[in-house]
């Protein structure tokens, strides 16, 4: 199995003026490619931050991230938003859907912007959407669709590029039960089909009893 993440002895502060927050410290992970991971925890306990760090988004205070085979702490900012754009897919509990384009540009944005031929690109993203069942809603905007619906475009438009790995902000958190069946089926039958390893963090644990593993965040580290 080869692996996708890794992290080091990873440590994070947020560091407001004089005041130091400590949020993560010594933490070590390793993610197989194909892997399904839940993270758990509670409320404020640096969830989001770690998966900021995965993404490089922020740097960490100590230790490294290493993504497939690359160490982020020695990539410059070009570099990482490559390795961003080629190896990760995100998906947030809000959908951050761009609200004046319609699903089918939204997914296609991706690939749009790493400069594929538009015919291409929307030819893709209309056969990924008509794979999750929005075959109708293609030229619909955001605030057309359902919560639900929108947040499998969401995941559709991480997924379009075939990402590494696919790191989920609690994305089932804002919708109801039903919804959040599909989302979290849709992404486990993704995860499977593409072999893109699945980083998602949840408060539900009936949701991360369904992963190959879960961990939970406690006192800064994983356990
Ligand atoms: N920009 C920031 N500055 C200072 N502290 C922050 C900042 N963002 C988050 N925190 C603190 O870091 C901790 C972890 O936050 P977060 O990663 O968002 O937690 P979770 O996603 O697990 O709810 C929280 O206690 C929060 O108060
Ligand atoms: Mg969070």
């Amino acid at each position: 199995m080869s692996k996708i993440i890794e992290c080091r002895d990873l440590g994070y502060n947020y560091n407001n003026g004089e005041i130091q927050t400590p949020v993560l410290s010594t933490l070590n992970l390793e993610v197989n490619q194909a892997e399904s991971i839940a993270i758990v925890g509670q409320s404020g306990c640096g969830k989001s931050t770690l998966l900021n760090l995965l993404g490089g988004m922020s740097q960490p205070s100590t230790g490294k991230v290493t993504i497939n085979g690359s160490d982020l702490s020695q990539l410059n900012e070009e570099e990482i938003t490559l390795i961003r754009a080629q190896c990760l897919g995100f998906v947030y509990q809000f959908h951050h859907l761009l609200k004046d384009f319609s699903a089918l540009d939204n997914v296609a944005m991706p690939l749009l912007i790493q400069g594929d031929d538009t015919q291409t690109a929307l030819k893709k993203s209309s056969k990924l959407l008509e794979d999750i069942g929005l075959q109708d809603r293609l030229n619909h905007q955001p605030s057309e669709l359902s919560g639900g619906q929108r947040q499998r475009v969401a995941i559709a438009r991480a997924l379009i590029n075939k990402p590494s790995v696919l790191l989920a902000d609690e994305p089932t958190g804002n919708l109801d039960a039903k919804s959040a069946k599909e989302v979290l089926g849709l992404m486990m039958e993704l995860n499977q089909q593409q072999k893109s390893a699945l980083i998602l963090v949840t408060h539900d644990m009936s949701i991360a009893k369904k992963m190959d593993r879960f961990l939970t965040l406690e006192n800064g580290t994983l356990v």
